[in-house]
């Protein structure tokens, strides 16, 4: 279905992109869509020097919670899967600098946007894997499980900082409400202990989930288990499922914007 045909049925631009995301094969796919460059847009493969070998997730876990309190949740989890490869692959590990991602802490420099955890997780996912969509896939189905269980579950064989005692469920992948979710269900501020000693637990959980899912993708066996580009073709708009987080109960619907060419 072309837009000319969208329009001359007075579909609005959500029905179509929901019907739209009954066709979506891949990230590659579904931006054309939206682009209408159906011919550039393609998931292609890409060489990296960086190797990987399968990793106990637990030691990638232990090493990334030991990292956090100086590094923080980006870097950690980069330490994680960095020092545990530069023993065992060498090679441009060896010169990798671990802090080069510690600037996204706290949603990029304390501004409260993506957790720090998925961009750490992010980086070496893209440095490892060879393929567009791969790395799209892994990073997507981490996005999933970041927002939608309910963390952090791990507990460290030797606590750094604080007890802390519950988990939440952030149901979104921003900084801000992820943190601001536990905060209030644990009764602690930002600056506590307590917080560090969560965040700290939840790169581990991110990296303990990574590294499963490189270690399957090394063993040939890994499978995306969430579609791509999902939220996008199901909202019409770059988004995530939390619609009143923000919108409150005034969540404006797209057929209202005609920014689609007609
Ligand atoms: C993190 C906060 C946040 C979330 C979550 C969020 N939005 Fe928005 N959205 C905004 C802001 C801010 C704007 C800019 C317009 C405004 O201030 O109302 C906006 C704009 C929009 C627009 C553009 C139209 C307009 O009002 O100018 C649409 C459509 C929209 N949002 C729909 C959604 C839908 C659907 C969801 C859930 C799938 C969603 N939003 C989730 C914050 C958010």
């Amino acid at each position: 279905m072309d837009e000319k045909t969208v329009a001359e049925n007075g579909y609005s631009r959500r029905s179509f992109l929901a019907d739209s995301g009954k066709v979506i094969a891949g990230a590659a796919v579904a931006s054309s869509l939206l682009t209408g460059q159906a011919k550039e847009a393609k998931a292609y493969p890409y060489s990296t020097g960086y190797k990987y070998t399968k990793l106990d997730p637990k030691e990638v876990g232990r090493i990334t919670y030991e990292n956090y309190f100086k590094r923080w949740c980006a870097s950690s989890i980069v330490a994680g899967f960095v020092e545990p490869l530069r023993k065992k692959v060498g090679g441009l590990w060896k010169s990798y600098p671990i802090d080069a991602m510690r600037w996204a802490h706290g949603g990029l420099a304390g501004w409260g946007a993506t957790c720090g955890t998925l961009n750490g997780a992010g980086a070496v996912i893209g440095l490892v894997t060879n393929n567009t969509d791969t790395a799209e896939e892994m990073v997507n189905d981490l996005a999933f499980y970041y927002s939608y269980t309910e963390l952090p579950s791990y507990a460290p064989a030797k606590i750094i900082k604080a007890k802390i005692h519950n988990m939440t469920l952030a149901g979104t992948i921003i900084c801000h409400i992820s943190v601001g979710r536990w905060m209030r269900s644990e009764d602690v501020s930002f600056l506590s202990d307590a917080r560090a000693e969560r965040c700290a637990r939840m790169a581990a959980n991110i990296a303990m989930e990574t590294a499963g899912m490189l270690n399957d993708w090394s063993d040939g066996k890994y499978k995306p288990k969430h579609k791509l580009l999902f939220n996008l073709a199901a909202n019409g708009i770059t988004s995530q499922n939390n619609c009143m987080d923000c919108h409150g109960q005034n969540v404006p619907g797209v057929e209202t914007y005609s920014t689609l060419k007609k």
